[in-house]
């Protein structure tokens, strides 16, 4: 039997993104109930509706893991704390019961104020910049002895960026697609749609950035991926070795992993190409150097570096020299990675199942991300670690991005 009760609230899209019944069916599957005491509708798409419920438990504690599984739905007390704000002691070292952050935009209740939250990313503190009045996420290994860190989570409201998101149709161009992976979605479709928004974000100035595995070079697609980039497509490039390494040894060779691409047939010696791509690399310091000295003249990482884009290259323990402009260094690598990603309107994520979750641990919910793999199951892992407004395209990555290439042409 109830008796214990506290009032909650949620705002946002609440019918239509499946908020609602999300809330009331887990109150209920977790042995609570509810009254609901307020409930404005938004009746345009701009408006958002406001919901107000009696959260109804046996006692306090269930109260409270009912309110923690709320959570994800954007619930928050109606009455809440001032948030804790508790010193780190030593660097690198949280308080034990520090906040840890979704990639949802948040905001903390501190001094009567709901405060926002910058460089949202997932798995990280928040920590409170006095200066400028907003908390900052920040990993547990940038933490700083003295860094004021959020505690406890009755004082954070997330927005899941489901809630947020526009009802009407053409407010969003990829209404068409729920962020599901279908291999049974025509790519012909998908293709148009992702066109139509890279001609968007590149006409209103906005940034997108593709993230690539060296598949894309394998399945003949680097020539498109090229013509992306020297299009003004392509804002930022993210990847590893591989990708670049591959790509020089077709510039320089004709060759991927020692494959002619135009016959198919594997070339003399052609095992040996991606080494000799690399060190001729090295001969000019580095891939900057080469395509100033003309050496390096096409492809992908020409186009790059000539469109003066920002790019990275994170190093594995796969990678073969690695080429010189290959961050090693994997913290620096992801800080140059989550540097890259900030403020992207549109990621793209191209056959590689490393970089991709990577970059999806880093990017904020609201960031519309496309994921084209073969495999079903990459999609449906980014999606598991929570980047599950991903979009998922099962194809062929070379194919996706002629057909790509082909319709941006047009
Ligand atoms: N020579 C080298 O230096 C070298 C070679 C290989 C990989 N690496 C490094 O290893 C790391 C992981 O490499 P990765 O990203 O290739 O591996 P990964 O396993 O993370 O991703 C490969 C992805 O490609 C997908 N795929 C395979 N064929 C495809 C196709 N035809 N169309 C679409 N998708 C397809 C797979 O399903 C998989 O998800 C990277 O850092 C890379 O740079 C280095």
């Amino acid at each position: 039997m109830a008796t214990k009760s506290r009032m909650i609230q949620a705002e946002g899209h609440l019918i239509d993104s499946g908020i609602l019944s999300g809330i009331l069916n887990t109150i209920l599957a977790r042995g609570g109930d509810y009254r609901i005491t307020n409930f404005i509708v938004g009746k345009t798409p701009e408006e958002q509706s406001e919901l107000e419920v009696e959260l109804l438990a046996t006692d306090e504690h269930a109260l409270d893991l009912l309110l923690g599984a709320l959570k994800a739905f954007g619930v928050f007390e109606k009455t809440v704390p001032s948030a804790t704000l508790v010193p780190v002691e030593k660097a690198r070292y949280a308080p034990e019961s520090f906040y840890s952050t979704s990639n949802h935009r948040t905001e903390v209740f501190f001094e009567d104020h709901w405060r926002m939250v910058e460089q949202q990313r997932m798995d990280a503190s928040l920590v409170w910049d006095a200066q400028r009045s907003v908390f900052i996420c920040k990993k547990l290994r940038d933490l700083r002895e003295g860094d004021l860190v959020v505690c406890g989570s009755e004082s954070v409201r997330i927005f899941p960026a489901e809630a947020q998101r526009k009802k009407s149709a053409d407010a969003d161009a990829f209404a068409f697609m729920t962020n599901t992976v279908s291999s049974e979605r025509s790519v012909d479709t998908a293709v148009q749609q992702i066109a139509q928004e890279l001609k968007r974000v590149k006409e209103r100035g906005g940034k997108t950035v593709v993230v690539g595995g060296p598949v894309v070079i394998h399945t003949g697609g680097s020539e498109a991926l090229a013509s992306l980039v020297k299009g003004g497509y392509v804002n930022a490039f993210l990847g590893g070795n591989a990708i670049a390494v591959h790509d020089l040894e077709i510039q320089f060779y004709g060759t991927s992993l020692g494959v002619d691409l135009k016959t198919g047939k594997v070339a003399e010696h052609g095992h040996s190409h991606h080494m000799r791509s690399i060190n001729r690399i090295y001969g000019c310091s580095s891939m900057q150097e080469a395509v100033r000295q003309g050496v390096l003249k096409t492809g992908l990482m020409h186009e790059i570096i000539k469109a003066g884009i920002p790019y990275c290259l994170a190093g594995s323990i796969r990678d073969d020299g690695p080429l010189p402009e290959t961050v090693t260094d994997m913290i620096q690598a992801q800080q140059r990675y989550a540097e890259i990603i900030e403020g992207a309107d549109l990621i793209i994520m191209l056959s590689t199942m490393l970089h991709s979750i990577g970059v999806g641990n880093m990017a904020p919910s609201w960031v519309k991300m496309v994921c084209i793999d073969i495999n079903p199951a990459v999609v449906t892992k980014l999606a598991d670690r929570g980047s599950s407004q991903t979009i998922g395209i099962v194809s062929d990555v070379g194919f996706f991005l002629r057909a790509l290439a082909e319709r941006l042409e047009a």
